[in-house]
C-alpha cells in the first residue's frame, strides 16, 4: 500500500512518513479546532448541527493541513493536492505554471498540464549532482514531467545517493557499452525515457545515443559558450581559464547536445561577474547558484514546448 502510494505522488519513503504524519496531525487538530468552534454555538436543530459540522470540518481540514505541512517541509506536496481537489471540485483543468521560465519560452499557461501524457526524463551525472537534485526537487510533484532515472558512469557518485534517497532508479554504465555497444539505449527505452538531461556528466555521448534522442538530450555548462567549452573543459579547469584571462564575465550555458563537446544550439544563456580577487572555488559557487536557479526551468521549458509541438502536429 505505502509503496502504491509513492508511486502515485512520486515521492520518496521519508516524504511519504512526513505527509503521513502531516494527515494525521492535521486531522486530530481539525476535530479540535471544530469541536471547539461549535461549542460556542447555540443549540440547534441535529440536522443543522450535522450540516454546520460537516461545513466547519470541511473548510479548517485544509487550513490545518497546510499549516502542520510547514514545518515538516511538505508544504509544495499540499498546495498542489489541495488545488488538485480543488480542480476536481469545480472541475476546472489546473493552470499551474513552472515556477519560473526563461524569456525564450512558450507561455505555459497555454497548455493544460492534465492533457499531456507523462513525460519520462533521465539525468545523466558523474558527480555530486547538485543539479540533479534540484531537477528532482522541481519535478517532484509535477503533473506532466518525472524524473525516471538517474544514470552515472562512477559508482561512488553521490548523485546515486540522491537519487536512492529520492526513491528514482539508477543505472550505472560501463565504458565498453557505451561507446562501442548500444549506448545503453535498450535500458533507456525499457524505462521510458524521453528526454535526456546531462548535468555534470563527464563522458562524451556516443552517436548511438545521440540518434536515439534526436535534439531530445540537453547539457549545462559552466561557461559561457562557446568560449572555453571542448575537450577538457570541466569542473574548476573552466573557472581557471576564465579567471586567467581576466574575463570580467562568466556564466552558464544550457545547449543540445550534439556530437562534439559542447557544442550544440544555444538554448539559454545567463552571466554573472568574475572579480579580480576571484578564486576558482569562489567563481564556481557563483556558477552553481546560477545553474540551480535556471536549469530546472529551462529543462521545463523546453519539454512543454516540444509537447506543444508534438500535440498541435
Ligand atoms: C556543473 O557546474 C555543470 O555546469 C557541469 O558540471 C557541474 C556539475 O555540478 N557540467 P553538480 O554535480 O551538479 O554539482
Amino acid at each position: 500500500m505505502f509503496e502504491k502510494l509513492q508511486k502515485k505522488w512520486k515521492v520518496n519513503g521519508w516524504q511519504l512518513l512526513a505527509i503521513l504524519c502531516t494527515f494525521a496531525i492535521g486531522g486530530s487538530l481539525t476535530g479540535i479546532v471544530g469541536r471547539k468552534i461549535l461549542q460556542q454555538l447555540p443549540e440547534l436543530h441535529p440536522l443543522g448541527w450535522t450540516l454546520l459540522y460537516i461545513i466547519t470540518m470541511t473548510l479548517i481540514w485544509p487550513l490545518m493541513v497546510v499549516l502542520v505541512s510547514i514545518p515538516f517541509g511538505q508544504f509544495p506536496f499540499f498546495k498542489n493536492y489541495l488545488l488538485r481537489i480543488f480542480q476536481k471540485m469545480t472541475n476546472t483543468p489546473s493552470s499551474t505554471p513552472p515556477s519560473s521560465i526563461p524569456p525564450s519560452s512558450i507561455p505555459p499557461s497555454s497548455i493544460p498540464p492534465s492533457s499531456i501524457p507523462p513525460f519520462s526524463l533521465a539525468i545523466f551525472a558523474s558527480g555530486t549532482g547538485s543539479n540533479a537534485q534540484k531537477i528532482i526537487e522541481h519535478f517532484r510533484n509535477h503533473p506532466s514531467i518525472r524524473v525516471a532515472l538517474v544514470v552515472s558512469n562512477k559508482a561512488t557518485a553521490g548523485v546515486l545517493d540522491k537519487a536512492v534517497a529520492a526513491g528514482i532508479p539508477t543505472l550505472l554504465i560501463e565504458k565498453e557499452r557505451f561507446f562501442r555497444g548500444d549506448g545503453f539505449v535498450a535500458e533507456l527505452t525499457n524505462h521510458g525515457i524521453d528526454f535526456i538531461v546531462l548535468a555534470g556528466f563527464l563522458w562524451k555521448v556516443p552517436p548511438s545515443l545521440i540518434q536515439a534522442y534526436p535534439s531530445r538530450m540537453i547539457n549545462i555548462h559552466p561557461a559561457l559558450l562557446p568560449k572555453y567549452g571542448g575537450k577538457g573543459m570541466y569542473g574548476n579547469f573552466v573557472h581557471e581559464a576564465v579567471i586567467a584571462a581576466g574575463e570580467k564575465e562568466s556564466g552558464i550555458t544550457i545547449h543540445y547536445v550534439d556530437e562534439q563537446y559542447d557544442h550544440g544550439g544555444t538554448i539559454f544563456q545567463a552571466t554573472c561577474p568574475v572579480f579580480p580577487e576571484d578564486t576558482p572555488e569562489a567563481l564556481a559557487n557563483r556558477i552553481h547558484e546560477l545553474e540551480h536557479q535556471h536549469f530546472p526551468a529551462v529543462i521545463e521549458s523546453v519539454i512543454l514546448s516540444k509537447l506543444v509541438k508534438n500535440q498541435s502536429s
